[in-house]
């Protein structure tokens, strides 16, 4: 049995055991990748401050986002394709993070529906929606995932049109995938997925075939999202959602001050302040830099979560310290879902977790509700001057 002390060893197993497709899929950002790379990358540029003889006994990292207690302020981001890095992937997940007691999020596009997740979990989870021109569809999906009893609704905003990803076109991505020579060659090698994935009914998008009309194959994410997504989505129609909706609303995708301004005033309960992970408007700053500015103009009236980026606790407490109530992680749980499946989330979380608690005592701090800018050690330049 590897010993893991990192995201990072997880992602090399993932790697490993992955089918190439579905591991370049979580591994790419859009176009140059600039703004996938620099999500990290400008975490590093934040240094940490070193504080001694403080009582360091009785820690927790328990917290509270949108009002839900959670055991750190950490949640699993919504993430599509889920069940094809493994089979069941999101059922994995989701009991992952309700035994850790952290928040998972189901994407409009995951393998397993939000009924099945929902027959295999006990407590509330989120759900993503992806806001689709067919409105009787986004009408249905909004009412099963309250019926499955999901306590928030993520709505993502930055993707309304997909932006390109190159590995993913030269990788004919497809879920399932389809068998080519050069797929079948891969598979050879990664046959514990393969073996998991012939047990499993789930093979294809849960939440949309049999449930959108004339949809019985969509295998090409592709071609459907440019069909299918909504270009037409704007916040008059962030409101109509938000009243269809009733319950706890989380608005994802905002990375402008006047973007947040709005979403605060049309009464999100958050927002996440991200980039989809680098994923969509390359040349996009990160979230981390974008963060500061959000926090001084919207930071006393909207709770505002951050991810895009994160891959440890010291990026967490990052966050939290310049002023994030909670963050998001995509990849960081993805890598340990593909390395080990459900007990690789647990390990990602647990990684997580140990490095937010060890790092908050070494700054000085017992309660992650206690972290403060005065933390971390930020340079001058930091947020940048953009005209
Ligand atoms: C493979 C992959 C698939 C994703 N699918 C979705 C999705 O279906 N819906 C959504 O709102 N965001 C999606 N995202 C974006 C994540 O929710 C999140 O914003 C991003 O992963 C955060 O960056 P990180 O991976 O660096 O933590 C996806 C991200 C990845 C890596």
């Amino acid at each position: 049995m590897p010993v893991i002390t990192s995201i990072a060893d997880l992602k090399r197993l993932h790697k490993r055991r992955t089918p190439k497709m579905f591991y370049d899929y979580c591994e790419s950002g859009s176009w140059t990748e600039q703004t996938f790379r620099e999500n990290t990358s400008d975490f590093d540029q934040i240094r940490l401050r070193q504080r001694i003889a403080v009582d360091m006994s009785d820690r927790t990292t328990a917290s509270q986002m949108i009002g839900q207690d959670v055991a750190m302020p950490v949640a699993l981001a919504p993430v599509g394709l889920t069940g094809m890095q493994r089979a069941d992937g999101e059922i994995k997940a989701a009991r992952a993070a309700e035994k850790f007691g952290v928040p998972f999020t189901l994407s409009t596009m995951s393998i397993c529906s939000i009924e099945d997740v929902a027959e295999h979990t006990t407590k509330p989870f989120w759900f993503q929606l992806y806001v689709m021109r067919d409105e009787d569809y986004v009408d249905a999906i909004i009412e099963r995932a309250k019926v499955a009893g999901c306590s928030a609704l993520v709505l993502t905003l930055d993707l309304q049109i997909l932006g390109q990803r190159h590995k993913d076109l030269k990788n004919g991505l497809t879920a399932p995938p389809k068998l080519t020579p050069p797929v079948i060659l891969d598979l050879a090698t990664k046959w514990r997925w393969g073996i998991e994935m012939l047990q499993t009914k789930r093979k294809t998008f849960g939440n949309i075939v049999g449930h959108a009309k004339g949809v019985e194959n969509m295998n090409s994410l592709h071609t459907w999202t440019a069909e299918q997504f909504d270009p037409r989505l704007d916040w008059e129609k962030v409101r109509i959602l938000k009243k269809k909706w009733g319950r706890k609303l989380i608005l994802k995708g905002i990375l402008d001050v006047e973007d947040a301004k709005m979403a605060a005033e049309v009464g999100a309960d958050a927002i996440i302040v991200s980039n989809h992970g680098g994923r969509q408007l390359d040349g996009a700053l990160s979230s981390i830099k974008m963060l500061p500015g959000i926090m001084r103009a919207v930071g006393d009236k909207v709770e505002v979560h951050l991810d895009s980026g994160i891959r440890s606790g010291q990026d967490v407490l990052k966050a939290l310290a310049l002023g994030a109530k909670g963050v998001m992680i995509g990849r960081a749980y993805i890598h340990g879902l593909g390395a080990m499946g459900e007990k690789g989330v647990t390990t990602a979380l647990a990684v997580i977790q140990k490095e937010l608690d060890i790092t908050m005592a070494l700054c000085g701090k017992r309660d992650v509700k206690d972290l403060s800018p005065d933390v971390l050690l930020v340079p001058d330049d930091f947020e940048g001057k953009w005209a």
